[in-house]
């Protein structure tokens, strides 16, 4: 089943590239750039890998990305990611970046910039993936923050397809961001926004809603409000799903738990995605491998499943 699943043809609409730093890399990039770790090698790093929600995640997620200084570094980050893709038949991909967490650190914004879209401009070429990148605002600092990222994006607003808003989801609302993305919208951009991960249904109709967005990241909590079920069913509003982060993040306490198939047997247009494969144990074919190992997802299910993910593209 993992080599029939591994074939078929699929896009990625939800991946952090700096959630697919895998420890090797971020040991060799900490060696090149002489930076001194807190772990005395890869399998201490990967033992600190158990989280008990989100926020235990992202601190050592943001630790992860120090690493992370130079145009090259964004670039092997990058590359490193595409050839997953191609090693998984992921034949498109949106990947989200977050800019506030290097900008913060000192590190200009179009160097972060030029080394990933480089390496994705060289993934169409080289091995025939698509891709739309999306700029995601990190919702634990302000509206006027984002705002000054906003505009030191703009001079490279053709790179960008979208701009999405991650980090911790309780306690900032879509709402608090709905200003800069109507700014955005005026820009011609698409919006997207995690939701309903950890956060209550209400953070999704606000996504819809002020934010406008056309995806929604994770929504896993979407089913615990029948009316919000019915719209995204109703509108086939796509949902990015990901399996193995949110039994990590213990979103559902076991995969035997997650409600992906429910949905996808109710109508709606879900999707597999593996959000930071290098922190929750897999890419994209192995969050679909465990559909089918915890909850019996047959190939034709998967099969409906890679097709909305083709048919999400934003591009
Ligand atoms: N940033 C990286 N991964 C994330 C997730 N699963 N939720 C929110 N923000 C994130
Ligand atoms: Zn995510």
């Amino acid at each position: 089943m993992y080599d029939w699943l591994n074939a078929l043809p699929k896009a990625e609409l939800h991946l952090h590239l700096e959630g697919s730093l895998e420890p090797e890399l971020l040991f060799a990039l900490a060696e090149r750039n002489k930076i001194a770790l807190p772990w005395n090698d890869v399998e201490a790093l990967r033992s600190a890998y158990a989280f008990n929600n989100l926020q235990e995640f992202l601190d050592l997620y943001y630790a992860g990305a120090d690493v992370l200084r130079t145009e090259q570094d964004f670039y092997d980050l990058t590359w490193a990611y595409l050839l997953k893709c191609k090693a998984q038949n992921v034949i498109h991909t949106e990947p989200f970046f977050d800019p506030q967490t290097h900008t913060d650190r000192g590190i200009p914004f179009e160097v972060v910039l030029r080394g990933i879209k480089q390496a994705l401009v060289d993934g169409e070429k080289q091995l025939g993936i698509s891709h739309g990148l999306i700029l995601s605002f990190l919702r634990h600092l302000s509206e006027e923050e984002a705002f000054k990222t906003f505009e030191q994006a703009m001079p490279f607003r053709d790179a960008f397809i979208a701009v999405g808003l991650d980090s911790s989801e309780m306690g900032h609302p879509p709402r608090k961001f709905q200003r800069v993305f109507d700014k955005a919208r005026s820009e011609g951009l698409l919006t997207v926004a995690h939701a309903g991960e950890e956060g209550p249904p209400e953070y999704i109709w606000e996504a819809l809603d002020l934010l406008k967005i056309k995806r929604i990241d994770h929504g896993v909590r979407a089913i615990e409000d029948e009316r919000l079920m019915q719209r995204i069913i109703d509108e086939q509003i796509p949902l990015t799903v990901c399996p193995l982060s949110n039994t990590k993040l213990c979103v559902f306490d076991d995969m035997r738990q997650h409600n992906i198939l429910q949905m996808l047997e109710r109508g709606v247009k879900v999707t597999v995605n593996s959000d930071d494969p290098a922190y929750f144990g897999g890419y994209v074919t192995e969050n679909f491998a465990a559909l089918h190992e915890s909850l019996g997802m047959t190939k034709e299910q998967a099969q409906r499943l890679a097709q909305n993910s083709l048919d999400a593209r934003l591009v």
